[in-house]
C-alpha cells in the first residue's frame, strides 16, 4: 500500500531528524532545495531573497498552456516566488457519493451538491469530503493539475509556497447568514452582487477551495470550527490529505515551503468554541509541522499565519533566555533584539506619537501657522488614547494566534505575516494619528507592523516572509469580497466610471478604497519596509499576468464588460478586491519589478 511505503519513509526520516544537519557532506542547496542559515534563506549556495505574488488560483486553469503561460508572465516581472493554494475540495450531499462511482451516470450531482456545484462536471478538485470519508481526485482535473503546476515552476524556475488548506471557506446559504437569493433556489450561491443572480464560477474566490470549515461541515460532532484543531479524528485526515500533497513532490526543487494553512484562527466562517486560544492554534501548528517534516526531509515547513503575536500568552514554546553576558574571547555578542513585550509596543507607540506630534508642531510652526493650528494641536493631544494599556486585537491572543510561539516550534522554519488593511487592524489602540490623513496611517501602521514581524524572527533566529499584502483600490472596490464571506459588501451593479460614492453599497456619501497611485505608494513603503528591515521576501496578493486563452473556469471578473483592469484574456486575475491595478501602462506590476531590486 501507498501509505504503508510512506510510513516507512516516514520512520527513516524521523531518524535523520528535521533540525540536524544531514550526516553528508551534500547539502541539501546542492540538490536544488532551498534551505536556511544563519536565519536566512539559502537557495544554490547563496543568500535568497524575493519579491513574490500569489496565485491561489494557478492549478484551477483549464489548460497546462495556461498554467504555463501564467508562470512565465509572472517570472518575466523579476517575481520569484509564487503563493498558490494546494488544496480543492469540497462536501458533497450523500446520495451524490454513492453516485460518485458512476459520476458519467449522475450528472445531476452536480447540480444537487450544495458546496462543489460545478467539480465534477468540469473544474479542478482535488479532494471530495463526505460523510465520513474523503476522496482524492488524482485524475487530469484533479493532482495532475497541481502535478502540472509545479513541472512548469520548476522549468520556470521560480518556487512555489503551496499553502495546504485555508482558514476561510464561507458557505452563504448553509452558513449562519440571513442572506438569501432572490430567486431563494439552493442552487444560488457566490452571490456577490446582493439581490441579482450574479454568482461567479468556482474558485474564483479564494476561500471557495474548501478549507478546514469544510472539514468541520464533513466530519465534526458540533460544526464549530476549532474541531479542526482538536479532534483526532479530524486531524488524521488532514494529514493523511498532507501525505498525499506533500509525498508528491518530496523531491521537486520547486518548492519552498509547506505552508500548513492560510490565515489560520479560531474564528471564521464557522464559529469556534468559546474555549479555543493560542494554545489550540499553536498546538495543532506543532503536530502538523512535524507529520509534514517526517514525509518530506527536503523542504522548509512554514505556517501561513496572519502574524499575530501575544507577549502575555502561556507559550507551547517558550524562547529560552539567551546568555546576557559576556560573548566568547574573541567573538562580538550578536546584536541582541529586545524581548516582545505588552510594554515595549506601549511604549514604542507613545514614543512614536510623541515624535510625530514633535514633527507636526514644527511643520506648522514653520509655516507660522502656530496660532490657529496649536489650537487643533490641543485638541487632538488630548484625545491622545495612547495612555490606555490595551494593546488591541492584534497582540492581545483573541484571534487564537500567537505567531511568536508558531515561529519557535522546532519543524516551522520561517515565520509568515500577511497584511491586509482592509480587512483586519494592525495598531495598538492610540498608534493611530488622528492628525494624519487615514491613508497616512493605514500605510505607517503596515510598515510598524513588517518592522516587528523582522524582530519577531529574529528573536528566533529565523527568516520571515510577508506571504500576502494587499490594498483595496476604489476601483477594485466593488468587487471586494473580504476573506469570510462571499458576499461583496459593494454594489458591483453600477458602472465602474460612476463617482466612488455611487459605487458604495450601504452609503451614499462615504467612498470606500485608495486610489491607484496610493496603492502603489502603499506597496512601495511596505515592499521597501521589509526588505530594509530584513524580512526575506513580500509576496504580493495577488497576481497579474494571468492568461486563459482555453476560457477556465476561473474567470478574471464576473462581468468581462466592464473596464476593471485589462480586456479579457491579456492579464488580469479573479478579482475579490486585490486585482493587481494598472496605474498609467502598467501598475503594480510595474512596481513590484521596481522593487525586486532592493531583494538582491
Ligand atoms: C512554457 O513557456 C515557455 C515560455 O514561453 C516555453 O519556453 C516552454 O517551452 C513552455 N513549456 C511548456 C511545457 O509548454
Ligand atoms: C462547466 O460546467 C458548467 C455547469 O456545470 C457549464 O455551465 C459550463 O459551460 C461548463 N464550462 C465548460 C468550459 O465546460
Ligand atoms: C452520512 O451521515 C449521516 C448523518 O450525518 C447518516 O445519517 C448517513 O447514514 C451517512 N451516510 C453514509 C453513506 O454513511
Ligand atoms: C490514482 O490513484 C489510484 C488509487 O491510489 C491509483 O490506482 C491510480 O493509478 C492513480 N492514477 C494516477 C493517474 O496516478
Ligand atoms: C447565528 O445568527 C444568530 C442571529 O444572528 C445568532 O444569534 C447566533 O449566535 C448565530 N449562530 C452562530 C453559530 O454563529
Ligand atoms: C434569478 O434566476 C431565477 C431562475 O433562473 C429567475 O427566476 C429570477 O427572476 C432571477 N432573478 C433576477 C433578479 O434576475
Ligand atoms: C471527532 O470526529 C469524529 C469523526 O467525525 C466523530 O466521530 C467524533 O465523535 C468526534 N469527536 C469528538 C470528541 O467530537
Ligand atoms: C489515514 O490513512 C491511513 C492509512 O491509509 C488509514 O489507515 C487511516 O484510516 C486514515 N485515517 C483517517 C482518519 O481517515
Ligand atoms: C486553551 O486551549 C487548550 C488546548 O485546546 C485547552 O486545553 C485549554 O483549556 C484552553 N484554555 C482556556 C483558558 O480555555
Ligand atoms: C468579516 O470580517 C469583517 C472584518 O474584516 C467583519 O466586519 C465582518 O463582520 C465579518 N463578516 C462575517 C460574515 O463574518
Ligand atoms: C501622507 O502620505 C502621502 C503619500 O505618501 C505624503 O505625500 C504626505 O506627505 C503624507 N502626509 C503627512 C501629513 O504625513
Ligand atoms: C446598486 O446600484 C444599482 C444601479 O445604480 C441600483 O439600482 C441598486 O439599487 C443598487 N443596489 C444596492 C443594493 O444598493
Amino acid at each position: 500500500m501507498r501509505s504503508a511505503r510512506l510510513w516507512s519513509l516516514a520512520a527513516a526520516v524521523l531518524a535523520v531528524g528535521a533540525s540536524s544537519p544531514a550526516p553528508t557532506k551534500t547539502k541539501r542547496w546542492d540538490q536544488g532545495f532551498v534551505t536556511i542559515e544563519n536565519g536566512q534563506f539559502i537557495r544554490n549556495g547563496e543568500p535568497f531573497t524575493f519579491v513574490g505574488t500569489n496565485a491561489y488560483w494557478l492549478p484551477s486553469l483549464n489548460s497546462e498552456v495556461d498554467i504555463n503561460k501564467t508562470i512565465h508572465n509572472i517570472a518575466a516581472a523579476g517575481i520569484k516566488v509564487i503563493r498558490t493554494w494546494a488544496f480543492n475540495g469540497g462536501h458533497l450531499s450523500p446520495f451524490c457519493s454513492l453516485a460518485f462511482l458512476i459520476w458519467s451516470l449522475c450528472p445531476i450531482c452536480a447540480r444537487t451538491s450544495a458546496d462543489v456545484d460545478t467539480i465534477p462536471t468540469n473544474g479542478t478538485w482535488f479532494q471530495l469530503i463526505q460523510n465520513g470519508t474523503t476522496l482524492i481526485n488524482n485524475g487530469t482535473n484533479g493532482l495532475q493539475k497541481l502535478d502540472k503546476v509545479v513541472q512548469l515552476a520548476e522549468e520556470a524556475g521560480v518556487l512555489l509556497i503551496l499553502s495546504l488548506t485555508n482558514n476561510w471557506n464561507p458557505l452563504p446559504l448553509i452558513d449562519n447568514t440571513t442572506i438569501v437569493p432572490v430567486d431563494g433556489s439552493s442552487l444560488a450561491r457566490r452571490d456577490v452582487t446582493l439581490g441579482t443572480n450574479n454568482t461567479l464560477p468556482r474558485n474564483t474566490l479564494s476561500n471557495d477551495f474548501g478549507g478546514m470549515d469544510a472539514y468541520v461541515r464533513g466530519f465534526s460532532q458540533n460544526k464549530q470550527h476549532d474541531e479542526f484543531y482538536l479532534n483526532n479524528t479530524i486531524v488524521d485526515i488532514f494529514k493523511n490529505y498532507t501525505t498525499e500533497i506533500v509525498s508528491r513532490y518530496v523531491n521537486s526543487p520547486a518548492v519552498l515551503s509547506w505552508e500548513l494553512a492560510n490565515d489560520p484562527r479560531c474564528n471564521s466562517s464557522i464559529a469556534a468554541s468559546p474555549v479555543c486560544n493560542t494554545t489550540t492554534v499553536t498546538n495543532w501548528h506543532a503536530t502538523v509541522a512535524a507529520h509534514v517534516a517526517s514525509i518530506d526531509p527536503n523542504h522548509l515547513v512554514s505556517s501561513g499565519v496572519h502574524g499575530f503575536a501575544c507577549a502575555d500568552c502561556s507559550k507551547s514554546f517558550p524562547i529560552a533566555p539567551k546568555p546576557s553576558v559576556s560573548a566568547a574571547p574573541g567573538r562580538r555578542s550578536k546584536r541582541s533584539v529586545k524581548p516582545f513585550t505588552n510594554e515595549r509596543l506601549l511604549a514604542e507607540v507613545k514614543e512614536k506619537r510623541k515624535k510625530t506630534r514633535e514633527i507636526k508642531k514644527r511643520e506648522m510652526l514653520s509655516k507660522g501657522d502656530g496660532l490657529r493650528i496649536r489650537g487643533r494641536w490641543i485638541a487632538s493631544r488630548q484625545a491622545d488614547p495612547s495612555v490606555s494599556s490595551s494593546v488591541g486585537a492584534a497582540f492581545d491572543g483573541s484571534s487564537g494566534v500567537d505567531s511568536q510561539d508558531i515561529l519557535n516550534i522546532p519543524t516551522i522554519g520561517f515565520g509568515a505575516f500577511q497584511l491586509f488593511p482592509d480587512q483586519n487592524n494592525y495598531a495598538v489602540p492610540g498608534e493611530s494619528d488622528p492628525n494624519l490623513p487615514a491613508f497616512n496611517n493605514t500605510v505607517e501602521e503596515g510598515v510598524a507592523w513588517i518592522q516587528l514581524q523582522a524582530q519577531l524572527a529574529q528573536q528566533v533566529g529565523k527568516p520571515t516572509v510577508l506571504t500576502a499584502f494587499g490594498l483595496v483600490s476604489n476601483d477594485n472596490a466593488p468587487f471586494f469580497v473580504p476573506f469570510n464571506t462571499t458576499i461583496a459588501p459593494f454594489n458591483n451593479t453600477v458602472p465602474l466610471n460612476s463617482t466612488a460614492s455611487l459605487r458604495r453599497r450601504d452609503s451614499a456619501t462615504t467612498s470606500f478604497g485608495v486610489s491607484n497611485a496610493e496603492e502603489d505608494d502603499a506597496y512601495t513603503q511596505w515592499v521597501t519596509a521589509a526588505a530594509t528591515s530584513g524580512i526575506s521576501g513580500a509576496l504580493q496578493y495577488q497576481a497579474n499576468g494571468l492568461t486563459e486563452n482555453d476560457s477556465s473556469t476561473v474567470d478574471q471578473n464576473n462581468d468581462e464588460s466592464s473596464t476593471v483592469p485589462n480586456s479579457p484574456n491579456t492579464g488580469s486575475s479573479p478579482n475579490d478586491g486585490y486585482q493587481s491595478a494598472p496605474t498609467g501602462s502598467d501598475g503594480v506590476a510595474s512596481v513590484l519589478t521596481s522593487l525586486t531590486s532592493l531583494f538582491s
